[in-house]
Parts: C-alpha cells; sequence; structure tokens
C-alpha cells in the first residue's frame, strides 16, 4: 500500500511553471526585487487585503526584521511555547528574551487571560501565534498591547488568506508574519512576508532584508540577506491562481475527516471559532489516553506500521529543547505542555482522497 505522509507539497503543472520562468531566462534578471518578485508582492497585497507588505526568503526571517524594523533591540516579547522552534528562535536571536505564556486548550493560542501577570518593565512585545488555522483572540491581545504600549507581531504563518470576522488575518497587530514554505497552504517553495501598515515600514524591510543597504553609497545598518528570488516568486505567482481551490479541496478533507472521527472516544478535533474563515492548514488531534484506551506515541507508531505518517507537531514543547540550555520551565506552562504529550497533525492537504482519509481513519478507530 502506498505511504500516506502528513503534507504533500502543492505545485502548478510543469507546463504552468515553464511559461511563468520563461521571461526570467530571456533578461537575465534572477534576483533583488526582479519583475517577478514585484507582480508577486503587489498581488499578495491585493489577495490578503494590506496596503504594506514586502517579500522575504522565508517565514523565519520574517519574524527576525519584523522585531528588527520596530527597533526592537533588548527587552523581552511574550509568546508561546506551543509553536515551532522558528517564532522562539526568531526572538532569541535579535537579542530579546523570549517569556513563555500558557495558551487555550481548545484552539492552542496564547492565553490572552495570563498575559497581564507577565508584563514587567522589560516588556517590549507580544508575539502571539495563530496555531493551525486557529485565530489568537486577537481584540484582547489589541486591548492588552495598547494599555501597555507594547507592539504586537503576530506569528500568522499557518493562517495565509485567512480572515477573521471579515478582515485579513493579515491586517492584524502592528505586523504579522508569512511563510511561504512548501508545506504551507500556500507556497513559494521556500519564501515569507511581512505585512505592516506605513510606507516607512515596509521600506525599512526592504533595506534591512538587503544587508542593509539604502542606495549605492549608502549602508544604514547590519542587516542579513533575506531576498526573495525570482524563480521562487514564480512559483508564488502560479500557485496564487490555485490557492483557492486548494483550499476547498482541504476543506472537503477537512469535512471528511470531522464526520469520521466525530464522536470516537479520546480523540478531540479542532473546531474554528466563530468569527473564523479557516484555511484548514493542519487537521490536528489531541488523543486523551485515559479515554482512548492508548497514548498518543502509541496511536501515532499504530499510523506508522500502516504506512500513515502523521507528525507530532508540536512535540518536544520549545521551551524543553536542548538549545535553550533548561533555561525555561515547561511546568510554568502546563496546558502547552500537555498538548504537546497529547497532540498529533494528520495528514492534511489539497488532493487528500477520501480513500485516503478512510484508511487512516481505521487505524485510528480500532
Ligand atoms: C509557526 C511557524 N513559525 C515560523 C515558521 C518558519 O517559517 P519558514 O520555514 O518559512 O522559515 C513556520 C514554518 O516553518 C511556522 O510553522
Amino acid at each position: 500500500m502506498d505511504k500516506i505522509f502528513v503534507t504533500r507539497s502543492s505545485i502548478p503543472s510543469l507546463d504552468e511553471y515553464m511559461e511563468e520562468i520563461r521571461p526570467v531566462f530571456e533578461n537575465h534578471w534572477l534576483t533583488n526585487a526582479g519583475a517577478k518578485h514585484n507582480e508577486l508582492r503587489d498581488k499578495l497585497k491585493k489577495y490578503l487585503g494590506v496596503d504594506n507588505l514586502e517579500l522575504l526568503v522565508n517565514g523565519h526571517m520574517a519574524l527576525e526584521i519584523a522585531l528588527e524594523m520596530f527597533g526592537l533591540r533588548s527587552g523581552e516579547v511574550i509568546t508561546t511555547p506551543f509553536t515551532f522552534v522558528s517564532t522562539t528562535n526568531a526572538i532569541v536571536r535579535q537579542g530579546l528574551k523570549p517569556v513563555f505564556c500558557d495558551v487555550n486548550d481548545d484552539d492552542y493560542t496564547i492565553d490572552v487571560s495570563k498575559i497581564e501577570e507577565l508584563i514587567t518593565p522589560e516588556t517590549v512585545a507580544i508575539m502571539p501565534v495563530h496555531v493551525y488555522g486557529n485565530i489568537c483572540d486577537v481584540d484582547a491581545i489589541e486591548a492588552i498591547a495598547k494599555k501597555h504600549g507594547l507592539k504586537v507581531i503576530y506569528d500568522a504563518s499557518h493562517t495565509f488568506g485567512e480572515k477573521y470576522k471579515g478582515r485579513g488575518v493579515a491586517d492584524l497587530g502592528d505586523a504579522s508574519t508569512f511563510s511561504f514554505h512548501a508545506t504551507k497552504v500556500y507556497n513559494t517553495v521556500e519564501g515569507g512576508a511581512i505585512a505592516c501598515h506605513s510606507d516607512e515600514l515596509e521600506q525599512s524591510i526592504r533595506v534591512i532584508r538587503d544587508f542593509g543597504i539604502v542606495d549605492e553609497e549608502t549602508t544604514t545598518m547590519v542587516g542579513p540577506n533575506a531576498k526573495m528570488n525570482e524563480f521562487a516568486a514564480a512559483m508564488g505567482l502560479c500557485n496564487l491562481r490555485h490557492v483557492d481551490s486548494w483550499i476547498a479541496e482541504r476543506k472537503e478533507a477537512y469535512d471528511y475527516y470531522m464526520e469520521k472521527l466525530d464522536g470516537v472516544k479520546g480523540i478531540r478535533l479542532n473546531r474554528y471559532h466563530e468569527g473564523i474563515e479557516p484555511n484548514y492548514a493542519y487537521f490536528p488531534i489531541i488523543v486523551d489516553e485515559n479515554e482512548y484506551g492508548e497514548s498518543r506515541d502509541e496511536l501515532y507508531a499504530r499510523l506508522q506500521k500502516a504506512d500513515i505518517y502523521a507528525r507530532k507537531y508540536f512535540y518536544p514543547l520549545v521551551s524543553e529543547l536542548d538549545s535553550f540550555n533548561k533555561e525555561y520551565d515547561a511546568k510554568e506552562t502546563p496546558v502547552a505542555l500537555r498538548l504537546s504529550k497529547e497532540v498529533m497533525t494528520l495528514p492534511m492537504y489539497a488532493g487528500l482522497s477520501k480513500e485516503d482519509i478512510d484508511r487512516i481513519v481505521e487505524v485510528i478507530i480500532k
């Protein structure tokens, strides 16, 4: 039987991509804000409904540059450990200190009732994560940030194209960052973007991502190289034509999973809160060992035996990783810690067939 992987990158036909990159072969302009790059940036602004957005080499650099563009060079950033390590790495690599807030049990996003007790005179920003397509309690976060004069930068890597109460997710907070990694709902192979709210910030992204170079003779800061190249942008232009139908295919898979798994004892499913127009990025399940009769790890291993490759995402919890030298105590965020031991994301991608979902469900129900 064929292996079923947790994800499968969505791509255009080879012919479509060849047609898209033909001009690049004609004009020999491969990177540094080429025609494809600029076309993609303008089309994404329209698609995401924002006036200010810049493209980057990946979602990780989007996080780092979003912190840098606000001039946040020291202090504490309140964030969650139930995320991909990139969020925390970005904070640490910018010389800032992550302060971990716990998450909600039902949607895995930051528990807004616990943010204020973590604010100190050193706090400079909040970096919440929209997890699996669930959107944070943005109204409460905005109120807290306003009261305490903090910047809010959303890690929106999981929520490309989503809306909350009719408003595009890219429009939320002081800035939102996106990952266009190959495994995401929308990809440019590798890529990312920052959406923000002023021409000045947009200009500062352009300067930072290009070594700090302002013009031929002027370099104003020590910047990295984080530019998106023309081949990635061309992929992005092709994929943007298809992303709505891919999200519709994901919805079909989501609905079928829900129909089949709803009511299975000990398996909790992800239900989107009201007001969210989801992109169905992931299909997480929470395995309650006592009720299900088997641990997350046991189910994971059984799926693997049946050639079904789920993912323990996010596990281990970021605050438990060796790279942070035991600086954090994962027990301080007990909900996130428990979820990391119970969660698993099932295969989810555009085109996942009902037959494959049946195979996955059969293993879970047994
Ligand atoms: C929540 C989150 N943040 C950040 C990133 C980093 O994005 P990238 O892989 O494009 O650098 C990812 C994805 O990989 C992610 O899922």
